[in-house]
């Protein structure tokens, strides 16, 4: 396995910290006690943590250091200018509010904008996305390429919205029900897929003709540029900061959650051009975020931002960030370990009803794969299948499944080095061998609502 050309770490080490090491039998023994829910284990009983990318990243010395520099002032902090400033350069809108993560920025945008009854179409909006349009009695709706959800279709950018579909869709709907348009890049909900630049050029031509506002859920713009930048012909000698901003002058604002892009532990912003707009965001953001000059934040954590955003948009970083998770992806490949094709940027999607063929949908093949991944290497992982996303029928009342019953593999930026992914991928290889064993899960107990964090269950 290791004579395949290892991803090479465009940086050394200067802080560590331990993992700890536990053996088989205390795992068995800390997942059992977790009602055999990876989200229910102590952090420190797992080693290598593939549980998202989000907020888990290393900062650099630079980071630091500028946590250090971060200026507290309540109103009109040295740092929030560092912060805007950095925000400009990349995204290019004429304002920016910060606010303490994504789904905060979420929340103050839809807040302002929606109405009851109304619709926001994207390519796939990502769970809190579609959350926070749905508390406010809205309809948000997935218009991606019917390929996304073909695990096995190879194509360079699986994340694009089907034009044709929105078209149709604002016209069928009326734009005066669409108050705005949304592009996720990349489509974490799908594979963690890029969006081409023609795609976003396109959508936001299509959103212009309605006269409707276009945003970019921006998490991970960088990532996206980097596939742009190898992937679409004309953008092969651009840098990355060229792309990123062509991307974001077809949009009218977007919303980010900086715990990706920004190589940071917690923050957010929402960007745009319209004076009226940001306005009435400004107001929301005061009654429950903060100060407009730290929106949720502390100066610092501003600091930090500021200089993740320079540091992401840096080719090296990239390569290596996208290599990463292309190593793992080819690693499980060529086992013939069953993943989603081809490679995200962020994390390596196993197909778990693939992987476990001999347990039904309804005994949650993706669960029983973190469960037992955990349970043999002390690796966590994700389920994003029939747990996280279950519904019902409407007419039949019967359990509905998502199309796709997934683990995600989710790389932190900075944190791991080739040889935790070999272990990683000998892990799963070593467990795909041995794959008839693993038994599938009843559940004993859920909430109402986002049932995955706290739910509970037992081996069948
Ligand atoms: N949009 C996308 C595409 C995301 O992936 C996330 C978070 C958010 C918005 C919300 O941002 O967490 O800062 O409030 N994704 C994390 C994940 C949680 O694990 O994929 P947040």
């Amino acid at each position: 396995m290791a004579e395949k050309k290892l991803p090479f770490e465009p940086y050394k080490i200067k802080t560590v910290e331990p993992l700890k090491i536990t053996t088989r039998e205390e795992r068995d023994k800390i997942i059992r006690d977790a009602g055999l829910n990876v989200f229910s284990i102590p952090a420190e009983k797992v080693l290598i943590d593939l549980l998202t990318d989000s907020g888990t990243s290393a900062m650099s010395n630079r980071q630091w250091a500028g946590i250090m520099l971060g200026d507290e002032s309540y109103a009109g902090a040295g740092s929030y200018f560092n912060f805007a400033r950095s925000v400009k350069n990349i995204f290019g809108f004429r304002h920016v509010i910060p606010t303490h993560q994504g789904r905060a920025a979420e929340r103050i945008l839809f807040q302002v904008l929606l109405k009851t009854g109304d619709y926001v179409p994207s390519n796939v909006h990502f769970d809190t996305t579609r959350a926070n349009i749905e508390v406010l009695d809205a309809r948000a709706e997935d218009l991606i390429k019917a390929e996304a959800y073909d695990p096995e279709i190879v194509i360079p950018f699986k994340g694009d919205i089907d034009l044709e579909k929105l078209e149709k869709f604002i016209q069928g709907k009326g734009p005066e029900k669409i108050p705005l348009v949304m592009l996720t890049i990349t489509n974490n909900s799908g594979g963690g897929q890029p969006v081409s630049m023609e795609n976003i050029r396109e959508t936001s031509r299509v959103c212009h003709k309605h006269e409707l506002p276009f945003f970019i859920d921006a998490c991970r713009f960088a990532e996206n540029a980097f596939f742009i930048q190898k992937r679409e012909k004309e953008y092969s000698s651009k840098s990355i900061l060229e792309i990123a901003r062509e991307i974001f002058s077809y949009a009218d604002g977007a919303t980010m959650s900086a715990k990706k892009d920004a190589l940071v532990n917690i923050g957010g912003f929402i960007c745009l051009n319209d004076d009226v707009l940001e306005e009435k965001l400004r107001n929301n953001l005061i009654v429950s975020e903060g100060f407009p000059t730290y929106g949720g934040l502390a100066g610092r954590d501003l600091e930090a931002i500021a200089r993740g955003l320079e540091e992401v948009v840096g080719q090296d970083y990239l390569a290596h960030r996208i290599d990463q998770v292309g190593y793992l992806w080819d690693l499980l490949n060529e086992a013939g370990v069953p993943v989603y094709a081809p490679a995200g940027g962020h994390a390596v999607y196993i197909l778990a009803d693939k992987f476990l063929p001999h347990i039904p949908r309804e005994q949650y093949p993706g669960w029983a794969l973190t469960v037992a991944l955990y349970r043999e290497a002390g690796i966590r992982a994700v389920e994003i299948g029939g747990v996280m996303f279950s519904g019902k029928d409407e007419k039949t009342g019967k359990d509905k499944f998502p199309e796709l019953e997934l683990v995600r593999l989710a790389i932190p930026r900075r944190v791991y080095t080739a040889s935790h992914l070999n272990f990683v991928a000998q892990a799963l290889i070593d467990l795909y061998k041995e794959r008839e064993k693993v038994k599938g899960l009843k559940i004993t107990y859920q909430a109402p609502n986002l049932r995955h964090f706290t739910a509970r269950f037992e081996q069948i």
